[in-house]
């Protein structure tokens, strides 16, 4: 299951596990871009259904999983993909003129949204003793992001959450990380102009990411990790 599965990282997500052979639930609240992922996942011979809502309806996402283990039996692997900053809002602003509402959608999104789908799966993940939860953070958490003071703390919050609940699932053989991505291109474009690309000087791939996700998703003995995929961008000062 891959929240944000629309489009860019979520989509590159969903379209590797197909090709990997998993069928796959694509959550997303553009039914038209989820409906997009799926005609191509379907195109590679998997099965595949759609969750069409917001990742901060709680309800909605709990039904969505039940339809997904009654169609497919369980949900083995989430990835919470489904985020982003006040700039969907058009809000970016500095933190001190931040509207209570935009900090609340911030949160909710990037943090509470990712908190309900492993609700919703975790249940069917311990009674099958066995599961994957990779959690979407970024370098905003590590380094923080002008103007994003809500998005760079609610990132940094997915990666304790995936520290703290790894602890707690640990026995049942479920392992929760983190993948942080850098710059990343979106909707093909190469942000050239931006001032956060990595060392290699370009943004990364969708494909960067989901290669990440895609090994995480095969390991049982890493849990509770953060693997930043960023081009080096995080790199300590130690430039020539
Ligand atoms: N692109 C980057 O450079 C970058 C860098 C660091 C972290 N990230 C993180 O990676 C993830 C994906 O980023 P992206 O650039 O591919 O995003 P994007 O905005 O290009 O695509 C996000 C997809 O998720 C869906 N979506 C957004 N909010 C949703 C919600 N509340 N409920 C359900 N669906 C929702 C959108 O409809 C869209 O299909 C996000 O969590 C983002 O914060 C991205």
């Amino acid at each position: 299951m891959v929240t944000g599965g629309g489009k860019n990282i979520g989509k590159a997500i969903a379209l590797a596990f197909a090709r990997e052979g998993a069928n796959v639930v694509v959550c997303d609240y553009s039914g038209e871009n989820a409906l997009q992922t799926a005609k191509e996942i379907e195109a590679l011979g998997v099965g595949v259904i759609t969750i069409v809502c917001d990742v901060r309806d709680r309800e909605k996402i709990f039904a969505g999983v039940k339809d997904a283990e009654v169609r497919f039996g369980s949900v083995d692997i989430l990835v919470n993909n489904a985020g982003g900053s006040a700039a969907l809002l058009g809000k970016l602003t500095r933190f001190a003129d931040a509207e209570p509402e935009t900090l609340d959608f911030v949160i909710d999104t990037n943090l509470k949204g990712s908190m309900h789908c492993a609700q919703a799966v975790l249940p069917g993940m311990i009674q099958k003793r066995a599961g994957k939860i990779i959690n979407i953070s970024s370098i905003a958490a590590l380094c923080g992001l002008y103007d994003r003071v809500d998005y760079a703390a609610a990132k940094a919050a997915l990666i304790g959450m995936s520290k703290a609940l790894a602890m707690e699932v640990g026995e049942y053989n479920i392992c929760v990380n983190c993948v942080s991505p850098g710059a990343i291109q979106r909707d093909g474009a190469h942000w050239e102009h931006m001032t956060f690309l990595g060392e290699h000087g370009h943004a990364g791939t969708p494909e960067d990411i989901s290669d990440a996700v895609l090994f995480l998703a095969g390991q049982n003995f890493i849990t509770g990790q953060n693997i930043v995929v960023d081009g080096g961008r995080t790199l300590g000062p130690g430039h020539r």
